[in-house]
Parts: structure tokens; sequence; C-alpha cells
């Protein structure tokens, strides 16, 4: 049985939809939650999907992923910029890691610019809203076993 992956989303996903819906779209994190399960599917592939606003917990997450994951999807939100001890945990992963965001942080202010999980990170899908993760399940089933 080849392990789930594994789908963190950080601060303020929660409120997806109705969060600046002009650049994180209008499909609530559920509707993401759906799309990614639908997406691994297609490819004989679970998802473990959660959402948190607390920088420990998304830690503890990490960890976990460690063992029991077959790859990490991760939307850091704004811990993303800030979290050296969120790159720290990921760093010690195996796994393919693979950043996501919706709305392109590269072409927005710039302390969006730079993201501390990029150190980490297999790669990134960053500007197609919901989509994004759909696309960074694509890559990480690319990826897992490819090693
Ligand atoms: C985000 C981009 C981050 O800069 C921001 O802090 C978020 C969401 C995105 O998905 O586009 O909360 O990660």
């Amino acid at each position: 049985m080849v392990n789930p992956i594994h789908v963190l989303s950080g601060p303020n996903l929660n409120l997806l939809g109705t969060r600046e819906p002009e650049i994180y779209g209008k499909d609530t994190l559920d509707d993401v939650r759906a799309r990614c399960e639908a997406r691994a599917a297609l490819h004989g592939h679970s998802v473990v999907f959660r959402q948190s606003n607390h920088e420990g917990q998304l830690i503890d997450w990490v960890q976990e992923a460690r063992v029991s994951a077959s790859a990490l999807v991760i939307n850091p939100a704004g811990y993303g910029h800030t979290s050296i001890a969120l790159l720290d945990a990921l760093k010690t992963l195996s796994i393919p890691v693979i950043e996501c965001h919706l709305s392109n942080p590269a072409a927005r202010e710039e302390f969006r610019r730079h993201t501390y999980v990029s150190l980490a990170a297999t790669g990134i899908v960053s500007g197609f809203g919901a989509a994004s993760y759909e696309l960074a399940i694509e890559a990480a089933i690319g990826l897992i076993g490819a090693n």
C-alpha cells in the first residue's frame, strides 16, 4: 500500500472563499479538499487534508508526514514567509515536498517574494487558484517512487 499524500494548509486558509476572493478565488477549503481527493483518486492515491492557523500544529503534522506520507503538498500561507521552524521541520523529510500557493506571491508585495519553505521544496506551484493544489498533487504523484 502506498502511503497517502499529505496536504497541509496554513493560517487563514480556513476562510477561503470569503477571504479576499479577488486574490484567492471563490472556492472554499472544502472545495479544494474535494478537488485534491478526486485528482489523487484518478491515479489510485489517497489524501490526508488538513488546515491549521497554528505554527506548532503544522510542524507536528510535517513530522507526522515524515513517517506516514508518500509526499507532502504544503501551502504554508503567511508562515512560508516567516517560519524558520517550519523550514527546519521540512528539511527532515525525505519524501517529495511540493510548495503550493493559490496566488503568485512573486507578483505581489515585496515581503511575499521570499519563502523559507522554498528552501526545502522539491518544486513550487503558484498562481492558479484552487487548481494550484491539483497541479501540486499531480507533481507529487509524478515524483512518488521516482527515487
Ligand atoms: C498564499 C500566499 C501567501 O503570501 C499568503 O500569506 C497566504 C496565501 C497563497 O496561497 O497564495 O496566506 O500562500
